[in-house]
């Protein structure tokens, strides 16, 4: 217990996501017992607020959250406190050092302490090398680092940040959040994979024809056009999450579960894939921006009249990508990509296809034998089905699809803190497994840049070019349609 017994500072509590994931997954993870009565939280950000303040906002926020309160409530309130700083004035940190050591007395903590930086990047490097000049990261005890993306805006600004933050850190005390391997059925990619001999001997070019991954919103960009607008949907969702998720569907099998030798086959899995150069470009990666349309029913604006977006915005909100991985597993396998703001669900899905039988005995009645399918729901439904074909009863011997499910629908779950406490639950432990390495977050940039770099020189001059409540622009189509394939549909 004492290793996880710490104190969390967090550098922008008075900000949005401290309200509506940081403060109800540490009150979930207190309840569950998992953080003991040795640990204590300091809010700390420009605001002048007082502890009080910051205890109530944390009340009103398990209520909105609509987290079942008990009467350990008081109790865990007690334990918050509350520092008014100036990230870039040294004083604010000789404060906030009082007051970690005023309350590693009070809660008896060991020193363990962890930083969470909840707040705008510009500021990661200064705070770091605070905390390590002012004496923060002291020797007594642990200390972390957890970080928010962006990690950067390309190789080179990641890059420096990365240098910045190390200036104070070593890696293995870096904690950089990718929200999505939170997400329960991601982290099951793994045990899908390396826990079932049904899937695993299947798992490669012989078997597979193509994987599809598709991670759409029906939101906007809300009140974040000012960041999103600077940033554009490679950037904001294909540089972390869905590289992520082929970097766990591609990787080889770890020797053992360690946070080490994971990293490790995901990097090269990362390293496999085959860079885009410019004059290839349309063949393998499509941009969309959405115009105006309606979403479940719903007018919405376009893109380019959002608020804080420029009006003639060349910024991308969707992404479609065929991917290459190199290497003995998967040459030849496309890995088709999309994503998007202001498609027709919220959704994300992963679809194995595998490759058709060597011949088609049915062909009399059937032209085709449906392909099987494994399916991966991360959300709002989790779970996996399975398509297989089965006889349909008639006078003649014909095949019809059949679906296994494994699927249980977590709607409710959407914009729960649930990925939020794993990830905090994770690093108060120590393992760093389900965070992001600095050699992914290089790699995964280096890969994104080329693409980007190939689209600065040729200017969007579609744009907008789907509409809003879509699937994205009927080039994503013609991506698969190229090697004969097509994008299964989301209700697969
Ligand atoms: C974030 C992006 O990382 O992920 C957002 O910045 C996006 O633009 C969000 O909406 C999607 O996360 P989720 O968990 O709702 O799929």
């Amino acid at each position: 217990k004492n290793q996880t017994s710490c104190t969390i500072v967090i550098f922008g509590a008075t900000g949005d996501l401290a309200k509506r994931k940081l403060f109800p997954s540490i009150y979930n993870l207190y309840t569950k017992g998992e953080l003991g009565e040795h640990f204590a939280v300091i809010g700390a950000a420009r605001r002048e607020w007082s502890h009080e303040t910051l205890r109530e906002k944390v009340e009103d926020s398990l209520k909105e959250s609509k987290i079942q309160v008990n009467d350990d409530l008081d109790d865990f309130l007690t334990h918050f406190h509350y520092i008014s700083l100036n990230v870039t004035s040294k004083e604010s940190y000789q404060n906030l050092h009082s007051l970690i050591t005023e309350v590693e007395g009070k809660f008896s903590i060991p020193g363990n302490r962890m930083f969470y930086l909840a707040m705008a990047p510009q500021f990661f490097g200064t705070i770091a090398s605070y905390l390590k000049s002012e004496g923060l990261t002291n020797e007594t005890g642990w200390n972390r680092l957890m970080i928010e993306k962006p990690f950067g805006h390309d190789l080179p600004s990641a890059k420096k940040l990365n240098n910045e933050i190390r200036e104070a850190f070593r890696e293995d005390e870096i904690y950089r959040i990718d929200h999505y391997l939170g997400k329960e059925m991601v982290q099951n990619i793994e045990v899908i994979r390396f826990a079932n001999a049904i899937f695993e001997p299947l798992w490669s070019n012989r078997y597979i024809s193509n994987v599809q991954i598709t991670s759409s919103e029906t939101l906007g960009v809300e009140e974040r056009g000012g960041y999103y607008d600077k940033s554009g949907a490679l950037r904001d969702m294909v540089q972390n999450h869905i590289l992520q998720m082929v970097a766990l569907l591609a990787m080889e099998p770890p020797i053992r579960l360690s946070t080490d030798e994971i990293r490790s086959e995901k990097i090269k899995a990362l390293r496999a894939l085959r860079p885009i150069s410019g004059d290839q470009i349309d063949q393998y990666f499509v941009r969309g921006q959405y115009g105006p349309g309606a979403v479940k029913n719903q007018e919405v604006p376009g893109y380019r009249s959002e608020p804080n977006v420029d009006a003639e915005s060349n910024t991308e909100t969707f992404v479609a990508g065929k991917l290459l991985i190199d290497n003995f597993r998967w040459a030849g396998v496309p890995f088709y990509i999309r994503t998007g703001k202001r498609m027709a669900e919220k959704s994300t899905k992963i679809v194995i296809q595998f490759k058709d039988m060597p011949m088609n005995l049915y062909y009399k009645s059937n032209d085709e034998v449906h392909p099987n399918l494994l399916i991966i729901h991360i959300q709002p439904e989790e779970g996996i089905s399975i398509v297989l074909n089965g006889e349909k009863l008639d006078y003649s011997p014909q095949t019809t699809p059949v679906k296994l499910d494994y699927a249980h629908n977590s709607t409710d779950k959407l914009n729960t803190p649930e990925a939020y406490e794993k990830l905090l639950h994770d690093a108060i432990k120590g393992d760093a497994t389900n965070f992001t390495h600095w050699d992914e977050v290089a790699l995964s940039w280096k890969y994104v840049d080329e693409i980007d770099n190939a689209w600065q020189q040729k200017k969007a001059t579609q744009f907008p070019n789907y509409e809003a409540g879509s699937m994205g622009p009927k080039e994503s189509d013609h991506l698969l349609a190229q090697d004969g394939f097509h994008w299964w549909s989301l209700d697969e």
